[in-house]
């Protein structure tokens, strides 16, 4: 009988252990699903580059053809690096007429690629209006 009494005292002692055990374990977890919430809510703003305010799918689909294949040289938000600067209307500035802006990157010059070979026309466009429009 003394011992059955042992028994529950053990285990509830265990028991205990086991639920400081499982709530570490808890706590773990938690904090490792609010690192991957923010890892998943950073990357979910695409690192930098501005963001289309007017929703327009050829715009969006632009900026994610500029942040693959542009930002490395002219900088996520087009403020120059390697590259010169796009952002800030210097874009259409330069080229008033989009057709020149396009030739451009189709055909590259200098120290700037060509993506003729790359890009189709259509993706082309998009990235070159993301840029004249949204940067
Ligand atoms: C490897 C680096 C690099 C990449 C990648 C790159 N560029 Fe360039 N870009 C340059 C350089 C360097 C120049 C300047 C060329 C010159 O001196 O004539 C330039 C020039 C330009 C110009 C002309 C700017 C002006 O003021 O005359 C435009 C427009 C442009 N790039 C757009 C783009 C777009 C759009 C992309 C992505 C599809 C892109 N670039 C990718 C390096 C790059």
């Amino acid at each position: 009988m003394a011992r059955e009494r042992r028994i529950p005292w053990a285990s509830s002692l265990e028991n205990e252990a086991v639920t400081n055990d499982s709530n570490r374990g808890r706590r773990v977890l938690v904090t490792l699903a609010a690192a991957l919430i923010l890892a998943l809510a950073l990357s979910a703003c695409g690192g930098g580059a501005p963001e289309v305010s007017n929703g327009d799918p050829v715009l969006e689909e632009g900026r994610q053809l500029y942040i693959r294949n542009c930002a490395g040289c002219h900088g996520l938000d087009g403020g120059g690096a390697t590259g010169p600067q796009l952002s800030g209307g210097t874009a259409s500035a330069t080229y008033p007429n989009i057709k020149d802006q396009i030739d451009i990157v189709v055909n590259g010059r200098e120290a700037m690629p060509a993506f003729g070979g790359k890009l189709s026309g259509q993706e082309v466009e998009a990235v070159v209006r993301y840029t004249r429009e949204t940067l």
